[in-house]
């Protein structure tokens, strides 16, 4: 069959160095050149970069496929490349099949589950604050610890165990595959999380408590009950999905506040703006870049022949900047309303954590600017993840304030 034209694409790989240096540019770029893009990049694979693209692929599950095919390797599909990780349960099904899991999952996710955890989640912020407010220094890359610490007791899990699930589940998006902190993740923490929710899921099968495993323990999935491998892979979803992206969040827009101090003192004199300030935040920070399906057919799609097998990596961040859509959108504008931003992603698969993550990053943006209203980041030594393809965000965060006092119990009271 003859090579069909695609159009050009200067060199576009969302894993380079260059990238990492400037997603905002290189996105702005390859929309104002060709907003469906083909790049030749990690075996090749076509970009959507603007909104109207985005939007139509991210509702046609049928031509864009999350599940895994043969095509390119196995592996988890919905990243390029694909990712040596474990089957997880609803990201990597299609419709039909998909739906009647994520029923199970909406129902320990949807606003009413969510707001009876808001006492778990301002004890953990307030807790994890209370570690370092004496101190008047600290990495505000800590607030990672909250996402982590709440996803795992709501799951049931032991929260004081908090860090090894980042250092398995964040590490894995964060860290450059194949660097000591990477494998570290791959070949021990993974597989101790793994270990660990396992055994949890045995017990809470013979003694079930009021936490989310126990719920999906009593689900039905189209009438029987799941398998232990099937809750597994909804947990180790949840806890990859809860972990990092949150946390992405929260630095990003602290960092910036500092850097718009006028902007952080309209948010300290009226916390009320704070909900529709984190739309904004997750429009331009977008902490989930970019995902990716897989063409299940030759189809053509907004000017380009598409072919079956053929890789496309959505990029909600590039859409989230789309001029068509977004006036001046790379201001930053806090009270920017409606907001259709496609941060939680879009379609069947619309993020199903949403309420969740609103509700943690409320409360931790909230308490920081309570707490620590005068906090001064020290810019020269930041540490952004070096690739920020699929998440971005920063590793550390060295910044001062003034001291403060204690306010809680102990993060995590000792065990009897
Ligand atoms: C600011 C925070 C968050 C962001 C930006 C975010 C982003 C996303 C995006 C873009 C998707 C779409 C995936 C796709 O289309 O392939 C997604 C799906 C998902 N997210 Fe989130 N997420 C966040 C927080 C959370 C939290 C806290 C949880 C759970 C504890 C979670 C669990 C999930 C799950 C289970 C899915 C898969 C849904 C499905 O396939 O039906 N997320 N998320």
């Amino acid at each position: 069959m003859a090579e069909q034209p695609r159009c050009p694409v200067t060199a576009f790989d969302h894993h380079s160095a260059e990238h990492a240096a400037d997603p905002v540019g290189a996105y702005r770029k390859l929309r104002s050149e060709c907003p469906v893009a083909w790049t030749d990049a990690h075996g090749g694979y076509w970009v959507l970069g603007d909104y109207a693209s985005v939007f139509e692929a991210s509702r046609d599950d049928d031509l864009f496929s999350s599940a895994r095919h043969e095509s390119g390797g196995d592996g988890l599909a919905i990243v390029i490349p694909k990712a040596p990780t474990a089957f997880h349960i609803p990201i990597e099904l299609d419709p039909p099949q998909f739906r009647s899991y994520r029923k199970i999952v909406n129902n320990v996710t949807s606003p009413a589950a969510i707001r009876k955890l808001d006492p778990v989640i301002d004890r953990f912020v307030t807790g994890f604050i209370d570690e370092i407010i004496e101190t008047g220094e600290a990495d505000l890359a800590f607030v990672a610890g909250v996402p982590a610490a709440v996803t795992v007791e709501w799951l049931g899990l032991d929260a004081s165990e908090y860090k090894r699930y980042v250092d398995a589940m964040h590490t894995l998006v964060s860290a450059p595959p194949g660097s000591p902190e990477y494998n570290h993740a791959k070949d021990v923490e993974v597989p101790w999380v793994e270990k660990t929710v396992r055994a949890h899921i045995a017990a809470r099968r013979e003694n079930p408590a009021d936490d989310a495993t126990s719920a999906f323990l009593k689900a039905d999935v189209d009438g029987r009950p799941m398998t232990d491998d099937e809750i597994y892979s909804i947990l180790e979803l949840l806890i990859s999905g809860g972990v990092g992206t949150t946390a992405s969040l929260v630095t990003q827009s602290l960092v910036w506040l500092y850097q718009n101090p006028a902007e952080r003192q309209r948010l300290i004199d009226d916390p009320g703006m704070l909900d529709i300030a984190v739309e904004e935040f997750l429009r331009v920070f977008s902490p989930t870049q970019a995902l990716a399906r897989t063409v299940t057919r030759d189809a053509e799609f907004r000017g380009v022949h598409l072919r079956a097998g053929d890789r496309a990596l959505l990029s909600w961040a590039s859409a989230n900047r789309d001029p068509g859509q977004f006036e001046n959108p790379d201001t930053v504008d806090i009270t920017r309303w409606p907001n259709r931003h496609m941060a939680f992603g879009l379609g069947v698969h619309r993020c199903a954590g949403s309420h969740l993550g609103r509700a943690m990053a409320k409360a931790m943006i909230g308490q920081v600017l309570e707490r620590m209203p005068d906090y001064e980041v020290d810019l020269d030594r930041i540490v952004p993840y070096p690739d920020q393809g699929t998440n971005a965000g920063y590793h550390s965060i060295p910044c001062r304030f003034t001291p403060g006092k204690r306010r809680g119990a102990p993060l995590f009271p000792a065990k009897s």
